[in-house]
Protein backbone atom coordinates (compact mmCIF):
# COMPACT_ATOMS: atom_id res chain seq x y z
CA UNK A 1 0.00 0.00 0.00
CA UNK A 2 2.97 2.63 1.32
CA UNK A 3 5.01 1.43 -2.06
CA UNK A 4 1.96 2.45 -4.35
CA UNK A 5 1.62 5.46 -2.51
CA UNK A 6 4.84 6.63 -3.11
CA UNK A 7 4.98 5.52 -6.66
CA UNK A 8 1.65 7.60 -7.07
CA UNK A 9 3.21 10.84 -5.42
CA UNK A 10 6.39 10.10 -8.31
CA UNK A 11 4.35 10.05 -11.18
CA UNK A 12 2.01 13.19 -9.86
CA UNK A 13 4.90 15.32 -9.69
CA UNK A 14 7.03 14.10 -12.62
CA UNK A 15 3.74 14.37 -14.39
CA UNK A 16 3.06 17.94 -12.83
CA UNK A 17 6.53 18.87 -14.34
CA UNK A 18 5.98 17.36 -18.04
CA UNK A 19 2.78 19.49 -18.25
CA UNK A 20 4.04 22.61 -16.89
CA UNK A 21 3.90 25.17 -19.36
CA UNK A 22 7.49 26.11 -20.24
CA UNK A 23 7.97 30.20 -21.50
CA UNK A 24 10.75 31.84 -23.58
CA UNK A 25 11.45 34.63 -21.46
CA UNK A 26 13.06 37.73 -23.55
CA UNK A 27 15.82 39.79 -21.81
CA UNK A 28 18.71 42.12 -22.54
CA UNK A 29 21.33 40.94 -19.79
CA UNK A 30 23.02 44.44 -19.89
CA UNK A 31 21.80 46.33 -17.53
CA UNK A 32 23.10 45.25 -13.31
CA UNK A 33 21.08 44.57 -11.28
CA UNK A 34 18.13 43.74 -13.56
CA UNK A 35 19.90 41.48 -15.68
CA UNK A 36 23.46 40.67 -16.39
CA UNK A 37 25.39 37.44 -17.12
CA UNK A 38 27.62 36.32 -14.26
CA UNK A 39 29.31 33.16 -14.59
CA UNK A 40 27.66 31.91 -17.38
CA UNK A 41 23.72 32.70 -16.35
CA UNK A 42 21.39 35.15 -16.37
CA UNK A 43 20.97 36.69 -13.38
CA UNK A 44 19.70 40.10 -11.48
CA UNK A 45 16.64 41.04 -10.26
CA UNK A 46 14.60 40.91 -13.15
CA UNK A 47 16.24 37.09 -13.35
CA UNK A 48 15.38 36.73 -10.12
CA UNK A 49 11.71 38.06 -10.08
CA UNK A 50 10.60 36.21 -12.82
CA UNK A 51 11.88 32.67 -11.53
CA UNK A 52 9.48 33.68 -8.58
CA UNK A 53 6.90 34.45 -10.50
CA UNK A 54 7.35 31.41 -12.18
CA UNK A 55 7.66 29.00 -9.46
CA UNK A 56 4.32 30.89 -7.85
CA UNK A 57 2.57 30.19 -11.09
CA UNK A 58 3.30 26.78 -12.13
CA UNK A 59 5.25 27.37 -15.15
CA UNK A 60 8.49 26.97 -16.31
CA UNK A 61 11.19 29.88 -17.68
CA UNK A 62 14.13 29.48 -20.43
CA UNK A 63 15.80 32.90 -20.89
CA UNK A 64 16.63 34.43 -24.54
CA UNK A 65 18.94 37.47 -24.71
CA UNK A 66 18.75 39.60 -27.47
CA UNK A 67 19.49 43.55 -27.95
CA UNK A 68 16.48 45.69 -26.17
CA UNK A 69 15.44 46.78 -29.31
CA UNK A 70 14.39 43.23 -30.68
CA UNK A 71 12.55 42.16 -27.40
CA UNK A 72 8.93 44.29 -28.45
CA UNK A 73 9.32 42.62 -32.25
CA UNK A 74 10.19 39.18 -30.71
CA UNK A 75 6.72 39.40 -28.29
CA UNK A 76 4.90 40.69 -31.70
CA UNK A 77 6.34 37.55 -33.64
CA UNK A 78 5.72 35.02 -30.91
CA UNK A 79 9.78 34.51 -30.60
CA UNK A 80 9.22 35.02 -26.84
CA UNK A 81 6.61 34.89 -24.39
CA UNK A 82 7.41 37.72 -21.93
CA UNK A 83 9.85 40.07 -21.57
CA UNK A 84 11.49 41.70 -18.83
CA UNK A 85 14.08 43.83 -18.88
CA UNK A 86 14.40 46.73 -17.04
CA UNK A 87 11.09 48.14 -19.53
CA UNK A 88 9.52 51.40 -19.03
CA UNK A 89 6.06 51.43 -19.28
CA UNK A 90 5.17 54.15 -22.02
CA UNK A 91 2.10 54.87 -24.11
CA UNK A 92 3.90 54.01 -27.00
CA UNK A 93 4.51 50.32 -25.97
CA UNK A 94 1.19 50.28 -24.77
CA UNK A 95 -0.33 50.11 -27.98
CA UNK A 96 1.66 47.34 -28.92
CA UNK A 97 2.31 44.83 -25.74
CA UNK A 98 0.13 44.66 -22.68
CA UNK A 99 2.49 45.54 -19.27
CA UNK A 100 1.74 43.89 -15.53
CA UNK A 101 1.44 46.42 -12.53
CA UNK A 102 4.74 48.34 -12.43
CA UNK A 103 7.31 46.95 -10.39
CA UNK A 104 10.10 49.70 -9.98
CA UNK A 105 10.88 53.40 -10.84
CA UNK A 106 13.52 55.33 -12.30
CA UNK A 107 14.96 58.40 -14.04
CA UNK A 108 17.41 59.11 -16.49
CA UNK A 109 21.07 59.84 -15.30
CA UNK A 110 23.94 61.08 -17.10
CA UNK A 111 27.33 59.22 -16.88
CA UNK A 112 30.76 60.44 -17.95
CA UNK A 113 34.28 58.74 -17.40
CA UNK A 114 35.45 59.57 -14.26
CA UNK A 115 37.98 62.45 -13.68
CA UNK A 116 36.83 63.40 -17.38
CA UNK A 117 36.17 66.97 -15.79
CA UNK A 118 32.56 66.96 -18.19
CA UNK A 119 29.19 68.48 -16.20
CA UNK A 120 25.86 68.25 -17.41
CA UNK A 121 26.94 70.63 -20.67
CA UNK A 122 28.47 67.57 -21.98
CA UNK A 123 24.59 67.42 -23.39
CA UNK A 124 25.29 70.14 -25.21
CA UNK A 125 27.07 70.72 -28.95
CA UNK A 126 29.89 69.18 -30.40
CA UNK A 127 29.84 66.32 -27.33
CA UNK A 128 28.75 62.84 -28.61
CA UNK A 129 26.53 61.11 -25.96
CA UNK A 130 25.64 56.99 -26.21
CA UNK A 131 22.47 55.37 -25.78
CA UNK A 132 20.98 51.94 -25.97
CA UNK A 133 19.38 51.81 -29.37
CA UNK A 134 15.75 51.95 -28.61
CA UNK A 135 15.85 52.72 -25.05
CA UNK A 136 13.80 55.94 -23.23
CA UNK A 137 16.98 57.23 -23.15
CA UNK A 138 17.66 56.93 -27.16
CA UNK A 139 13.87 58.61 -26.95
CA UNK A 140 14.96 61.48 -24.60
CA UNK A 141 17.86 62.27 -26.12
CA UNK A 142 16.62 62.27 -29.41
CA UNK A 143 13.72 64.28 -29.35
CA UNK A 144 15.07 66.75 -26.61
CA UNK A 145 19.01 67.29 -27.48
CA UNK A 146 19.27 66.15 -31.39
CA UNK A 147 15.57 67.10 -32.74
CA UNK A 148 16.19 70.91 -31.21
CA UNK A 149 20.10 70.79 -32.58
CA UNK A 150 21.09 71.37 -28.74
CA UNK A 151 23.54 68.44 -29.58
CA UNK A 152 25.36 67.38 -32.72
CA UNK A 153 25.43 63.60 -32.61
CA UNK A 154 24.23 60.88 -31.07
CA UNK A 155 25.64 57.30 -30.59
CA UNK A 156 23.40 53.81 -30.57
CA UNK A 157 24.86 50.81 -29.20
CA UNK A 158 23.06 47.29 -29.05
CA UNK A 159 23.87 46.96 -25.53
CA UNK A 160 24.74 49.04 -22.93
CA UNK A 161 28.31 46.89 -22.07
CA UNK A 162 28.94 48.21 -25.51
CA UNK A 163 28.18 51.87 -25.08
CA UNK A 164 30.10 52.10 -21.47
CA UNK A 165 33.16 50.41 -23.36
CA UNK A 166 32.73 52.99 -25.76
CA UNK A 167 32.50 55.52 -23.11
CA UNK A 168 35.87 54.24 -21.02
CA UNK A 169 37.67 53.97 -24.19
CA UNK A 170 37.16 57.65 -25.07
CA UNK A 171 34.39 57.37 -28.25
CA UNK A 172 32.28 58.98 -26.53
CA UNK A 173 31.99 61.56 -23.76
CA UNK A 174 28.46 60.33 -21.65
CA UNK A 175 25.73 57.89 -21.40
CA UNK A 176 22.08 58.41 -20.79
CA UNK A 177 20.91 55.72 -19.05
CA UNK A 178 18.17 54.72 -16.64
CA UNK A 179 19.31 56.05 -12.90
CA UNK A 180 19.62 52.93 -11.00
CA UNK A 181 21.68 51.30 -13.43
CA UNK A 182 23.88 54.54 -13.24
CA UNK A 183 24.43 54.34 -10.17
CA UNK A 184 25.41 50.59 -9.88
CA UNK A 185 27.72 51.54 -12.75
CA UNK A 186 29.19 54.23 -11.02
CA UNK A 187 29.66 51.60 -7.93
CA UNK A 188 31.59 49.23 -10.08
CA UNK A 189 33.02 50.99 -12.76
CA UNK A 190 35.34 53.98 -13.54
CA UNK A 191 32.34 56.67 -14.12
CA UNK A 192 30.58 59.51 -12.64
CA UNK A 193 27.04 60.93 -12.78
CA UNK A 194 26.95 64.20 -13.46
CA UNK A 195 22.95 64.68 -14.15
CA UNK A 196 19.59 63.57 -13.98
CA UNK A 197 16.95 64.00 -15.89
CA UNK A 198 13.47 63.56 -14.08
CA UNK A 199 11.50 60.90 -16.57
CA UNK A 200 9.11 59.48 -13.83
CA UNK A 201 9.83 56.26 -15.65
CA UNK A 202 7.68 53.09 -14.08
CA UNK A 203 9.17 49.64 -15.46
CA UNK A 204 6.41 46.84 -16.32
CA UNK A 205 7.12 43.39 -17.62
CA UNK A 206 5.51 42.47 -21.23
CA UNK A 207 3.38 40.15 -23.04
CA UNK A 208 2.15 40.26 -26.32
CA UNK A 209 -1.07 42.43 -26.78
CA UNK A 210 -3.87 40.68 -25.28
CA UNK A 211 -2.46 37.63 -24.08
CA UNK A 212 -4.58 38.33 -20.87
CA UNK A 213 -3.82 34.99 -19.43
CA UNK A 214 -0.59 35.06 -19.20
CA UNK A 215 -0.18 38.32 -18.07
CA UNK A 216 -2.84 37.66 -14.87
CA UNK A 217 -0.58 34.79 -13.77
CA UNK A 218 2.17 37.47 -13.85
CA UNK A 219 0.31 40.06 -11.91
CA UNK A 220 -0.87 37.19 -9.66
CA UNK A 221 2.49 36.08 -8.59
CA UNK A 222 4.19 39.72 -8.44
CA UNK A 223 0.86 40.85 -5.80
CA UNK A 224 1.37 37.62 -4.25
CA UNK A 225 5.54 37.84 -4.11
CA UNK A 226 4.66 42.03 -2.32
CA UNK A 227 2.22 40.55 0.25
CA UNK A 228 4.72 38.18 1.08
CA UNK A 229 7.83 39.86 1.28
CA UNK A 230 9.86 37.97 -1.15
CA UNK A 231 9.42 41.19 -3.51
CA UNK A 232 11.58 43.07 -0.48
CA UNK A 233 13.93 40.38 -0.06
CA UNK A 234 14.48 40.58 -3.79
CA UNK A 235 15.31 44.98 -3.56
CA UNK A 236 17.37 43.94 -0.41
CA UNK A 237 19.65 41.29 -2.08
CA UNK A 238 20.34 43.66 -5.08
CA UNK A 239 19.68 47.26 -3.44
CA UNK A 240 20.48 46.47 0.12
CA UNK A 241 23.87 47.62 1.74
N1 LIG B 1 14.02 51.53 -19.07
C1 LIG B 1 14.57 51.80 -20.33
C2 LIG B 1 13.57 51.50 -21.42
O1 LIG B 1 12.60 50.86 -21.20
C3 LIG B 1 15.85 51.06 -20.60
C4 LIG B 1 15.76 49.58 -20.45
C5 LIG B 1 16.99 48.87 -20.95
N2 LIG B 1 16.99 47.53 -20.51
C6 LIG B 1 18.00 46.64 -20.71
N3 LIG B 1 17.87 45.45 -20.17
N4 LIG B 1 19.05 46.98 -21.40
O2 LIG B 1 13.72 51.86 -22.53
Amino acid sequence: MKRIFVILVILLIFGSFALSKTYIIGTSADFPPFEYVDNGKYVGFDMDLIRSIANLEGFQVEIRDMSFDSLIPALKSGIIDIAIAGMTITPERLKVVDFSTPYWSADQDVIVKKNSNYNLTVLFGNHKVGVQTGTTGDLWVSDNLIKTNILKSIVRYESFIYALQALLNGEIDAVVLDSPVAERFAQTQPVSIVGIIITNENYGIAVNKGNSELLSKINDGLSKMRSSGQLTSLVDKYFGK
